[in-house]
Formats: structure tokens, C-alpha cells, sequence
């Protein structure tokens, strides 16, 4: 049965393609608008996104509002077919503002009030900022709430940040009182007993600071957590106005890659539709694949948050100006970067900027008008070109990926991950462990959701769990009945240490995951950068593939209780004892690997088998050249397979049976499957499932 979901905007139900477009650096000459509107038609773009960092030109003075410049490019916008996502101002404020209310700059941790400068350099709480936030986004949705060309709010600008200011301090204080209650059950969580921390008065407590309180770990993450919440309240803020004038138009904040300051799980419940601005560095090896499954993740991990499309907010036409080395796109990357996106979701391609700025810190971004400003170039008829494509795909609007495999990543578990001191304070690597389990999915096509403890498993086959360390009780009696109704869990060791206020787990780790598991984890030994162990699969296992596995970094002691043993340590005083087990609860298993391996293809032969086994979904059958991975949407009656060469070799990808069309040249395939290097397809079946 055909399934799509709605259009991000009924006024554009075809991909959004286009940029970040600053008219308002350019209005001492006219000229300029004009021939943007020309090179957008050519550009095969149909979306701006506009006021991006305007405040400036909107209120050049307390209380005096310029919208004539503002009109003009919109009702131009609306008579050339051109679509905006009207963005608030707030993520940079006037220097007539910071002049006159020094309140609304931001104060670091070492509680020193910054000067006026950058952007992101505001206090989420300050009465003023949000005054005068509430000012603007009322005048704004006042005149364009409901003006043709505008499809929807962009919400400031990249989020993120924190303010230790006396109004946040406050704020911290309320946040904390209402989620405490009493100083008892304040100190408790705090565990604040250790080195005599116990509070007597609210009053007492403070944000985290270099030369204060930042020992106590429960406190810091409620800091995170506090400073995710007040961001969010800020975006909350800047809604109210926007909503009120017009609730039709959908509202969302551009976001970054895995980003660590704020909880994006709490987020995903406000925004209407999900953006974010994805900056690949290419070709910084022979072979993308490490970058283009950190892409892929992140990707993954912005469908999650709503289990929909989402917008590829910003990505550069060709090069950035901030990585260390500013490579250029090799001929074929910006249509396989963008059609990446695409294949895990993205329902739009839109980029930072469309016409280079002359002068100050992004002069030299990548842009689809360069400073020559005519089309006669390469990255120009790049994006042109790619304009044309995405016209082709318009059946795509809406599709879904149909993931059956999915990784548990929490923002509070990272948090408590990085600031715990032991067991290897030069490095535990919680993200690099994720993508060690994500690459091998990626690898062999398995399309993947990446979830949240609040989120339903109930749809998974497989549901990993790297380095779970902080897990609720309550999460782990999820994965328990997840596994005795026939799911299959893979947990790592460093998992079901904390609980949700960072206190350790008593009685034994994994806590909450130790019966679902199988087995209790007795002592964690970090290994020098140097060190090495070994996995040794035993023979005749139920995997069905033996060999010896290099460990690195960390190695978990464990004991089976139900569990059987799949592999043992090879080295050291504990070598012979369990590395890697697996424990039948109920209708599923629950496999629980002790130490870090750092071999990939331990994670292929390991994720193979069990992928085979439980007959989780790929978008081909077939075994994928290294370097090369397929992508799948699906509307439930047609399947929509990406090839997506990141090898940087040309491949052979064999079919696997079925029947394809090639979406772009119509042309209708079986057997084999030739990419260039930089080669991306996309590939048209009656759904299998
Ligand atoms: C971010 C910002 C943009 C721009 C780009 C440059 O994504 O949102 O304003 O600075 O980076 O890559
Ligand atoms: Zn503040």
C-alpha cells in the first residue's frame, strides 16, 4: 500500500532547492537583485532562505523597522516562482543593542561578560533579548505570515551555546527546584556528601565553572540538560508570534552535525520539520567512506528525530572556508553529496550561500555566484545541473526509509560519558565506537534509524547499543520485553553503569541490561594507546565465523550468568575468559561484546550474520564494493534504491534479481551496475516488501 507522508509545504510539493541568500549586503546596488533573480531561474533554484543575520537592516535603530527592502525581494520572489523560508534575526543582534542593554551579551563560565561581536553571542534568558525578539518576529509575521512566497520560518540561526549571566543563573535554580523539589533529593542526586558538597539553599547552587564547582557530575549534566531546555524555550519564544499570526506555516531551526550541546530528541518534539546543515570534508583520503558515513549517521540521525523527511538546510556549492584544508569538489561530489542527503531523507538541497560576500569572514565560502558573479563556471552548472535532477524526483516527496535496524544514541548518555573521569581519560571514544557499529550497517546497505531512549523499538529487528552507559531503569525493562518479544540486541561493554542522575548502578553492571544480557561485568580496564588483546571467536560458535580480532583501548571482565560464550580474551592474565556472548531471553538475544575491537571486518562478519539471520531489511541484496553503500526509500509500492560510490575507484555493483529503472534515463537494468568514481544512482523497483 502506497505510504508517503505530506509535503514539508503544500506551496512547494517538490524538492526545495536553492541557498541562503543575503540580499541586504548588496542594496546599495539594485543591479545586483536583479540579475540574482536571473542566475536563481538558471540555477534551476526555487527556495531562498532570507534574514538570516537581517536584524541590522530590519531595525537599524530601536523601534525603527525597514521592511521596503525586505518587500521588495519577496513580492519579486513571488512573481518569478521563487519560494523563501523566512528566517527571525536573533541568531545576531545590532550593536545598537549590546550598546545600549549589555545584558543581552552572553557571560562565559568563567562568568566574564563578552563584548559585542560574532553571532551566537546572546543570552537565551535576558528579558530584553527576548523582548525584543518578540518585537521582531510580530513585525515579521504581521507583514508575511501569510505573503505568497513565504513557505515557512527559519528560527535563528545554528542554536547553541550557554550563558552563565545572574538571569541564568536563576533560571538554573528554578529548573533545578522544579525538578528536585526539596534540597534532600538535590543532594542525593548530586551525590553531594562527596568532598562536602551538600547545598542547604537553593540559593547556593551555580552553573558549572573553571575555577568553581565542576566536580560533581550530576550537577554538570543537569547544567546540559538546563542549557538544552532554556535554548528550546528561547525557540518556544520565538514561535509564539509567528504561530499566532499564521499556524499554518511550519516552523524549524537549522541544526549540526551530532551536535553536543543540546538534547536535538527534545527539540524534534517542537519543530515542525527538521533541518540541518551538513559541511563534508571530501577527499581527504582516496576513499570517502569514513566522511560519507559520518554524513550518513547524522543524516540517519535528523530522519530519526521525526521519523520523516527532512531538510538539507545548508551544504557548500563547493568548498568551505573553515576546515583545516579547503579541498574542491571532485566532478561527480556535489551531485553524490546531495543525493547522500536525499537517500536518507532529505526532501530539499539547499546551500550556504548563493552569492559570495565581498568582504569580512566568509568571503571565501563557497557559494553558488562566485565573485565574478556570472553562471560561466563549474560549480555554478554543477548546482544548475543538479537542479534539473532533483526536478526528476519529484515522486520521492514524502517517501520514507523503511529502517529495521536502529542505534540508541542519548544526548544525557554522551553528556555523562565525557565528563566521567575513568576508566580511560585519554580518550573513550564514545562517538568513534557508534560508528564502528554504524559503518558496518552502512556498509552492506542496511538502512538505520537513530533513536532515543523515549523512542518505541517496537518496530526493530536489531537495536544496538554502543557504550550505553547512562541508561534508565526504565529504558532497560524496554529492552528486556524488546528481547523477549523476539528483537536482537547487541549491548558493548561500559553499558548500564549510571542511572539517569549519573549515580552508579549497585549490585552489578550492566544494571538495568544485566538479566536481558546474561552476564555481570566485575572490572573495566583501559589499555594504553600501544596495548593490544585479542577476540578470539571459539570454534564452531553460532555465528558461524571464527578468527582471531584486534582489541584496543578498553576491556570489560565479565562473567556469564545465562549467557553462552561466543569468543574469549587472547592475551593478558584474563585471556580465556569471555569477550563476546550471547544470551536467548524470551523470543530474542541479547549479544554483549566486553572490549573494543578495533578490527572492521569483526564488525562485517559480526553484523552479516545477524543481518542475514533476522532478515533485516537492505536496499540490495547483493555484497557492495568497499566504499560503496545503497540507500532506501520506499513508499510501499515503489522502492527507491541509491548507489552511492564513495570508493574513489570506479565499481561494479551487481543487482540482485530484481527488476530496476534508472529514475534519471529511464533506462531499465538488471545484472550489473557501472559507477564512476563519484558516481551516484538512483534506481526504481516495485517494492519487495
Ligand atoms: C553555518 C552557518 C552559516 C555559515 C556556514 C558556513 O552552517 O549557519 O551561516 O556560517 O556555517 O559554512
Ligand atoms: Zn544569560
Amino acid at each position: 500500500m502506497s505510504h508517503k507522508v505530506a509535503p514539508i509545504s503544500n506551496k512547494l510539493p517538490v524538492f526545495m532547492h536553492g541557498a541562503d541568500y543575503n540580499p541586504e549586503q548588496w542594496l546599495h546596488d539594485p543591479r545586483i537583485f536583479a540579475e540574482d533573480i536571473r542566475l536563481m531561474k538558471l540555477a534551476n533554484c526555487n527556495v531562498m532562505s532570507v534574514g538570516i543575520f537581517a536584524w541590522s537592516a530590519l531595525e537599524p535603530e530601536e523601534g525603527r523597522f525597514e521592511f521596503e527592502w525586505l518587500d521588495h525581494v519577496l513580492d519579486t520572489f513571488a512573481e518569478n516562482g521563487i519560494y523563501a523560508w523566512l528566517a527571525t534575526p536573533s541568531g545576531a543582534r545590532p550593536a545598537w543593542m549590546s550598546q545600549k542593554y549589555p545584558e543581552v551579551l552572553r557571560v562565559e563560565a568563567n562568568r566574564i561578560r563578552n563584548l559585542h561581536g560574532l553571532r551566537h553571542n546572546h543570552c537565551y534568558t535576558s528579558p530584553v533579548y527576548r523582548e525584543k525578539t518578540k518585537i521582531m518576529n510580530s513585525r515579521l509575521a504581521e507583514r508575511y505570515a501569510h505573503h505568497p512566497a513565504v513557505l515557512g520560518w527559519h528560527i535563528s540561526n545554528e542554536m547553541g551555546g550557554e550563558c552563565h549571566c545572574d538571569y541564568c543563573q536563576a533560571a538554573f535554580r528554578e529548573w533545578v527546584k522544579v525538578k528536585y523539589g526539596s534540597m534532600e533529593a538535590l543532594n542525593h542526586a548530586w551525590w553531594a556528601t562527596f568532598w562536602s558538597h551538600t547545598y542547604t539553599d537553593w540559593s547556593q547552587v551555580e552553573s558549572p565553572a573553571p575555577h568553581g564547582e565542576n566536580a560533581v557530575h550530576g550537577q554538570n549534566l543537569d547544567w546540559r540538560r538546563f542549557v538544552s531546555d532554556q535554548t528550546l524555550d528561547f525557540y518556544k519564544h520565538e514561535v509564539l508570534p509567528l504561530k499566532a499570526a499564521n499556524p499554518e506555516l511550519p516552523c524549524t531551526t537549522n541544526m549540526m552535525d551530532w551536535f553536543y550541546g543540546l538534547d536535538y530528541h527534545k527539540f524534534a518534539e517542537e519543530l515542525d520539520v527538521i533541518s540541518w546543515d551538513a559541511y563534508p570534508a571530501w577527499h581527504e583520503a582516496p576513499s570517502d567512506r569514513n566522511v560519507a558515513s559520518w554524513f550518513a549517521f547524522n543524516h540517519d540521525l535528523f530522519r530519526s528525530l521525526k521519523k520523516k523527511p527532512f531538510m538539507l538546510m545548508e551544504s557548500t556549492p563547493s568548498l568551505t572556508n573553515w576546515q583545516a584544508v579547503s579541498k574542491l569538489k571532485r566532478p561527480g561530489m556535489h551531485k553524490l553529496s546531495s543525493l547522500q542527503a536525499v537517500a536518507h531523507g532529505a526532501d530539499t538541497v539547499q546551500y550556504f550561500q548563493w552569492r559570495k560576500s565581498r568582504g569580512a569572514s566568509e568571503k571565501f565560502h563557497g557559494a553558488v555566484v562566485d565573485h565574478v558573479g556570472h553562471e560561466h563556471n563549474r560549480v555554478f552548472e554543477d548546482v544548475a545541473e543538479l537542479g534539473k535532477t532533483l526536478g526528476q524526483l519529484t515522486d520521492l516527496i514524502g517517501t520514507l526509509v523503511p529502517a529495521e535496524a536502529a542505534i540508541l544514541a542519548d544526548w544525557d548518555n554522551r553528556w555523562a560519558i565525557n565528563d566521567a573521569q575513568g576508566p580511560r581519560n585519554s580518550g573513550l571514544h564514545y562517538e568513534e565506537t557508534v560508528m564502528q557499529h554504524y559503518r558496518a550497517l552502512w556498509d552492506m546497505g542496511v538502512p538505520v534509524d537513530i533513536v532515543g531512549s523515549h523512542d518505541d523499538f517496537s518496530g526493530y529487528k536489531l537495536l544496538l547499543l554502543p557504550m550505553a552507559y547512562l541508561l534508565r531503569q526504565e529504558t532497560g525493562e524496554k529492552i528486556e520485553r524488546f528481547v523477549s518479544e523476539g528483537g536482537t540486541v547487541v549491548i558493548t561493554y561500559w553499558s548500564g553503569i549510571v542511572n539517569e542522575s549519573d549515580l552508579c548502578y549497585l549490585g552489578g553492571f550492566p544494571g538495568p541490561l544485566r538479566t536481558v544480557a546474561g552476564i555481570w561485568a566485575e572490572e573495566i580496564e583501559g589499555l594504553h594507546d600501544q596495548d593490544r588483546n585479542a577476540l578470539v571467536m571459539d570454534a564452531g560458535n553460532s555465528l558461524g565465523f571464527e578468527g582471531s580480532f584486534e582489541i584496543r583501548e578498553l576491556c570489560e571482565l565479565i562473567h556469564t550468568e545465562t549467557a553462552e560464550v561466543l569468543a574469549v580474551y587472547g592475551d593478558d592474565f584474563y585471556a580465556g575468559r569471555p569477550v563476546l556472548t550471547v544470551n536467548h531471553f524470551g523470543e530474542g538475544q541479547a549479544y554483549y561484546l566486553a572490549a573494543r575491537v578495533h578490527e572492521p571486518l569483526f564488525y562485517q562478519l559480526f553484523y552479516a550474520g545477524l543481518v542475514e539471520e533476522k532478515q533485516v531489511t537492505r536496499a540490495l541484496q547483493s555484497k557492495l564494493p568497499a566504499g560503496v553503500t545503497a540507500q532506501l526509500r520506499t513508499d510501499g509500492d515503489t522502492d527507491y534504491v541509491f548507489l552511492l560510490n564513495f570508493s574513489g575507484t570506479i565499481v561494479t555493483i551487481e543487482l540482485d534479481g530484481e527488476e530496476y529503472e534508472n529514475m534519471e534515463s529511464g533506462d531499465v537494468l538488471s545484472g550489473q551496475v557501472e559507477l564512476p568514481v563519484n558516481g551516484a544512482c538512483i534506481l526504481r523497483r516495485r517494492a519487495v516488501k
